[in-house]
This record gives C-alpha cells, structure tokens and sequence, in this order.
C-alpha cells in the first residue's frame, strides 16, 4: 500500500491529518490488534513494523486482503521512520509467556528490547502517545516512560483493561446479566498480584453484595473468590490450550488507543506511573485513568477500601522489588 503522505498529496489536502498507529511488533498481539483496529475505524493508517521483515509483510498482505471491508484506508509495513508521525505506537514487540512462565519471567529478555526500541522513537522526535503491551507490562511501562523522558501521561501500558473485561465477562455469566451493565475493576499488577475492586463493582448502581443477597445467592463470598482467581489465572489457561492470547487483548488495545485517537476521556484501567496518588510513587500499575487524545488526562481518585488499598501496595511492592533487581 501506498503510504499515506502520497495519498494525501493525491487528495491535495495537506491539512488534513491522518490518524496514524504504529504497532511495534507484528506477532499474535500485533497483528490481532491491527485486524480489531481496523473494524473499528478510529485509525486512518496502520503501520506495522517488526523485525521478522517476512512475517511483517505477510502479515499486511493478508490484513490488506480486508480493505474493501474495513472503514480505515490503509495498513502497510513500516520502519522506525514511522515513529515520527505516528499519534500513538503500541509495543507490542518481544517474547511471550511460554507454558509454566509467569509475566515477570521475561523481564530480562524484554527489557532490552523495550529500551531499543524507545530509543528510536525518540530519535525520531514522535510526539506520539507510547502504549506499551509487551509483559510484564506495568515494569517495562516504567522502562520506557525512563527511557523516553516523556511526561508520564504519553507513555502508557494496557495494565488490566484486559483483566477487567475479563472480570465483567465472568460477572455477567454468573449473574446473567448483560455485560456492557456491568461496572467492575481489575486493579495494580498486570499479573499474579492483581486483585478485584469489588467495592467499585456494581450493577445499575446496585453493590454486588448487595445484588447478590437479592436474588438469594447465598454462597455469594465462595463465588467471588472463584471468579477472582479465575480473571487472574485466565492467561495461564488460554496459553495451556492455545499457545497465546490474542483476541481479547487485540479489543482492550483498540479501546485505549480509540480513547486517545478520539479524545474520548474514556475512563480505563490502563497503566500509569503513579507519583503519590493511592500513597504509592515512583511504578507504573493500573487505576482507573481518564483517557484522552494526549494519553492520560488524570488518575480518577478512586476511594478503596483498607483491604483493597493493602492489595494496591501489595502489587506496588512486588513490582518495585523486581524493578530493582533488574537495575541492580
Ligand atoms: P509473538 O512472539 O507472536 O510476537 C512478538 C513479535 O515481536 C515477533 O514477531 C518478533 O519478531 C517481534 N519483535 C521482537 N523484538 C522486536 C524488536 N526489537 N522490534 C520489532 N519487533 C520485534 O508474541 P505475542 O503473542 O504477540 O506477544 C507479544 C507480547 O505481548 C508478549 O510479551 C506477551 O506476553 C504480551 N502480551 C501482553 C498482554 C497484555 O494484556 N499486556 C496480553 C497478551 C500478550
Ligand atoms: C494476558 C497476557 C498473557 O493475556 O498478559 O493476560
């Protein structure tokens, strides 16, 4: 496909800008994303850019083979050339969790990766919104926010806007109750230390303790235990059957990235290096974020409970301790 600044000149419409999102690696997450982000029509370009030159281009060719399906008008394969007028880059370039590994096993491996990378989008003076996805997300977010000497709010990760769609999944078969009516939050880690906002967690308003004890579920505090645990160890499953997970993250990516493409203020739980909001400073983990066209607008000052504050210092902590170790 042609790039888009020669179909603009085609157009002879120099002021109009294209949206344009670079996707930094062209595997399972990647590729995923481009394909649900191309439905979605937020995105008027979409370049890919991978270091495995053969899948990147098979890759686009068969995401190609869409256009006459899709609203965005181009999808092409790119360079780091790209970054420098890109109005969001999504990293998801790196290694995956194989079976038994946890998130935080590929620290090591990506957090090289994450920093060359970063290094080029700066070479590139981007003024793009960086939403990184490679895990473990919520440190190398800390990486690249780092490396790049951005302002916090334009060097985001997808932290648990997967988790929690997993979360209003699980609650919506339990209670049998649509999904989109179901108000509920996935909050810190990325990871085995993420926990359930359940005094967030409502539907129409309703608590669910509350909502619970309406319909006379009377094991209600067994269920929560279940379907917490089951959000949390759902990638672990997915990997056991299938190798990957791919098509829920590919839909949280398009969320967050049409929140900023179209300045949506958007409240996701996206992650976001806190700097003394919930007492915590100095690591990146997901709250609920006000989403707009430069990234994060705000943090929302969510009121948690003490049990649910301990669990945000819990996985704060955790993610501290690693980061250190790796600087060490
Ligand atoms: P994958 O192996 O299918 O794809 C990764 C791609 O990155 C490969 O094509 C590889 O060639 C490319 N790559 C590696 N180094 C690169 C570099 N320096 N520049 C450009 N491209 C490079 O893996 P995947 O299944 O797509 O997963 C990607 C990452 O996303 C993993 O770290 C995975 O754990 C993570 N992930 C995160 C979430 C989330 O919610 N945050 C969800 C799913 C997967
Ligand atoms: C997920 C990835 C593996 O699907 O982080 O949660």
């Amino acid at each position: 496909m042609k790039k888009q600044e020669d179909r603009n000149h085609q157009k002879g419409s120099s002021a109009w800008k294209s949206r344009k999102v670079a996707i930094v690696g062209a595997g399972a997450v990647g590729a995923t994303f481009a394909y649900a982000m191309a439905q979605n029509g937020a995105a008027d370009e979409i370049c890919l850019i991978d270091l495995n030159n053969e899948l990147c281009k098979g890759q686009v060719l068969d995401l190609s083979h869409g256009l006459p399906f899709y609203p965005t008008i181009n999808i092409y394969a790119g360079s780091e050339k790209d970054y420098a007028d890109a109005d969001v880059i999504v990293i998801t370039a790196g290694a995956a969790q194989k079976k038994g590994e946890t998130r935080l096993d590929l620290l090591k491996k990506n957090s090289a990766i994450i920093e060359g990378i970063v290094d080029q989008i700066t070479a590139q003076d981007s003024k793009a919104t960086i939403v990184v996805v490679t895990n473990p997300v919520d440190i190398l977010t800390k990486i690249a926010l780092e490396r790049s000497g951005w302002d916090r709010s334009r060097v985001i990760g997808s932290g648990t806007v997967l988790d929690s769609s997993r979360f209003k999944y699980l609650l919506s078969e339990f209670f049998n109750v649509y999904v989109g009516s179901i108000h509920a939050y996935i909050l810190g880690e990325h990871g085995d230390s993420e926990f359930a906002a359940w005094s967030m967690a409502n539907i129409s308003g309703v608590q669910l303790d509350e909502y619970s004890k309406q319909l006379g579920i009377d094991n209600w505090p067994e269920k929560k235990k279940e379907i917490e645990l089951e959000v949390r160890d759902s990638a672990y499953h997915i990997i056991d059957y299938k190798g990957a997970t791919n098509f829920g993250v590919g839909l949280a990516l398009v969320q967050i990235v049409g929140a900023i493409l179209k300045n949506q203020r958007r409240v996701l739980t996206v992650s976001y290096h806190l700097e003394g909001e919930y007492g915590i400073s100095d690591i990146c983990l997901a709250t609920p974020c006000l989403i707009s066209q430069n990234g994060v607008a705000s943090i929302i000052g969510t009121e948690l409970t003490k049990e649910e504050q301990e669990k945000l210092v819990n996985s704060a902590n955790i993610l501290k301790r690693e980061y250190s170790e790796l600087k060490r």
